[in-house]
């Protein structure tokens, strides 16, 4: 059953490349036959340089038949064949080379490929599929087991490789002689066959555990990395320490039973095979007297690249089943749906009149209550709108929906009388969500300069250095850059480590500023600053040159002091909503 496997990965990968790769593949294996078959007269020709020098007279009249362009002598038949073998074990290393150079071109373009694929499904997801992954698994596939999947592939290729490879050397040695080759190589192959297939479950079962625990490993590392505080006030650095000893140890362990595994039957075949050919030999020569000394002479020749061969064709066979499972995830990405908005038809949608929440349930997927129920609301373009309500009430998650990034689980949202959840208005919903600045309450800050973070994604060529120095003034930033040598390209460090909780908070908003667009929503995202300062902002921003339409969420009363209309949350509902002007 588990054979099988193998064939459906190989199958789902073949399916899930494109026409491009595929025609490459088709090219390599043709490539590789033709180095089977240069592998093939290589060795006739060792034969025969081989017996040109015992027997000159048979091979003259072997080669009778070339006599219209050349004719042969006892007197030239030894060079010629010297020259013949040459010929042919240069031609054939230089196709060997050759086909490592492809297949490694090959991989390089397949991988690239898999690779840009890959990201891009994961980065095109909806926010849900991100709250249900962990970043650590995601870090995992893009890292390790696309290598997995890299090194399944190579393997895949040098079975296929070693497999034409091997044929072609069995050909070559039954033209030699019957009796010698079937005997060796049925011997050979029953033996690799039953250890192959005894191996195979384990290796299968290596490649699961490996995989398991450097995911295990991965998140240590992050964990402790992000706990380091932590980690040096309470010394805790041995609990770290000890739970990633126990994954490296487990990674490493069954990378080596593998490599074991798969590398053993090499030092056992050379022996038995050598043993083998002896013996059979032995039976030969009883029959056939000194005449098998050129016959046995090739033979070690052609051994002595079949075996090689033969323990490559075991080694890749098993491991396939060691990388596997990665394969398998990193398939299982390449087959993930996205919905890419249509560039033509996504032109930026004015936000005319009103948001209309209707009737609106939403629960979590791994939550069996409602973390909203029954929300009715009315937004008005322009309106201020400030939402309080104690801490898990439901805020982040009312937001969330507004913007379009979580889908109710029941009810509407209309936005100008269109349900943005609608299918058909997949286009109006991304188009919607392009008006929308959010402030998050943990904003993320790139390592690098102010100004790049301000501007987040937009290309140096395309800076607007009169915004973005009004985004820092309104955003009481001016502080930071004087203290900094009025340098507005001061580092921040990684995610702003460089900063206070409140100068990232700031970056924040003056990059909301910065981008100007109808709709601004701030998630409690003034919360680590003064009370002063708060208000300064939360008035720039009221006062900004184009009027926006604000929801602000906050604890704090000095935040939503202007607001047109308070909304409380309590437990996944409106519990009241206060209008200042009437
Ligand atoms: N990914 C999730 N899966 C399951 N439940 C979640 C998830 N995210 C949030 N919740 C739950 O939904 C409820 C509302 O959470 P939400 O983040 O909207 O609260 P909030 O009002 O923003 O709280 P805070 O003031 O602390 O930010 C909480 O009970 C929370 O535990
Ligand atoms: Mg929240």
């Amino acid at each position: 059953m588990h054979r099988t496997n193998i064939i459906n990965s190989i199958y789902n990968l073949y399916r899930n490349i494109d026409f491009k790769r595929k025609l490459q593949l088709v090219f390599l294996i043709i490539f590789n036959l033709l180095n089977g078959i240069l592998e093939f007269i290589t060795l006739s020709s060792a034969s025969l340089f081989l017996e040109s020098l015992i027997n000159p007279d048979s091979v003259i009249k072997k080669l009778k038949w070339t006599n219209l362009f050349y004719e042969y002598t006892t007197a030239n038949i030894v060079l010629n064949a010297t020259l013949i073998f040459i010929l042919f074990i240069t031609l054939s290393t230089i196709l060997r080379i050759s086909n490592l150079w492809i297949s490694m071109k090959f991989r390089v373009s397949l991988l690239v490929y898999l690779e840009e694929k890959i990201f891009k499904n994961i980065i095109y997801q909806e926010l849900d599929y991100h709250i249900n992954t962990s970043s650590t698994k995601i870090i995992n596939d893009l890292t390790k087991n696309i290598d997995k999947a890299n090194f399944f592939i190579e393997n895949l290729l040098s079975l296929i490789t070693c497999i034409i490879l091997s044929i072609s050397l069995v050909i070559g040695l039954i033209n030699l002689s019957f009796s010698i080759t079937v005997f060796t190589i049925t011997v050979l192959s029953i033996l690799y066959i039953i250890i192959g297939i005894i191996t195979s479950k384990k290796v299968k079962i290596y490649g699961k555990y490996e995989l398991k625990s450097n995911q295990q490993f991965l998140q240590i590392i992050q964990e402790s990395l992000g706990a380091i505080k932590e980690i040096i006030l309470r010394r805790k650095h041995n609990f770290f320490l000890k739970k990633y000893n126990e994954a490296s140890y487990i990674s490493r362990k069954y990378q080596g039973l593998s490599g074991f595994v798969t590398t053993f039957p090499r030092y056992l075949f050379e022996g038995i095979g050598l043993i083998v050919i002896g013996i059979a030999g032995y039976i030969v020569f009883s029959k056939m007297g000194t005449d098998i000394i050129p016959l046995i002479g090739t033979f070690a020749l052609g051994a002595q690249k079949l075996l090689p061969s033969m323990q490559t064709v075991y080694r890749s066979w098993q491991l396939l089943y060691f990388y596997d499972e990665g394969l398998k995830r990193i398939l299982k990405l390449i087959k993930l749906n996205y919905r890419e908005p249509n560039i033509n038809k996504n032109k930026k949608i004015k936000f005319r009149k009103e948001i209309y929440i209707k009737n609106l349930f939403f629960k979590y997927n791994n939550s069996n209550s409602y973390s909203l129920e029954n929300i009715n609301l009315l937004i008005k373009k322009g309106e201020n709108i400030g939402i309080m309500g104690i801490t898990g009430s439901g805020k982040t998650t009312f937001i969330n929906i507004l913007m379009g990034l979580l889908k109710p689980s029941e009810g509407s949202v209309y936005v100008d009388g269109k349900n943005i959840f609608e299918p058909h208005n997949i286009e109006y919903l991304f188009s919607w969500r392009k008006n929308i600045n959010h402030v998050p309450q943990k904003i993320y800050l790139t390592n690098s300069t102010l100004v790049n973070n301000i501007a987040l994604g937009i290309s140096k060529s395309q800076l607007d250095f009169k915004k973005i120095n009004f985004s820092i003034r309104k955003s009481c930033l001016e502080e930071l850059v004087k203290q900094r040598n009025n340098d507005i390209f001061l580092l921040v460090g990684e995610d702003g480590v460089k900063l206070s909780g409140g100068q990232k908070q700031r970056i924040g908003i003056a990059r909301a500023i910065y981008n100007d667009l109808d709709i601004l929503i701030l998630d409690e995202s003034t919360n680590a600053l003064d009370h002063d300062t708060e208000k300064e902002i939360m008035q720039n921003i009221y006062n900004l040159p184009n009027k926006k339409t604000t929801i602000t969420i906050s604890h704090s009363k000095s935040a939503l002091l202007a607001c047109d209309k308070i909304i409380e949350f309590r437990k996944g509902r409106i519990y009241k909503i206060t209008s200042k002007k009437i």
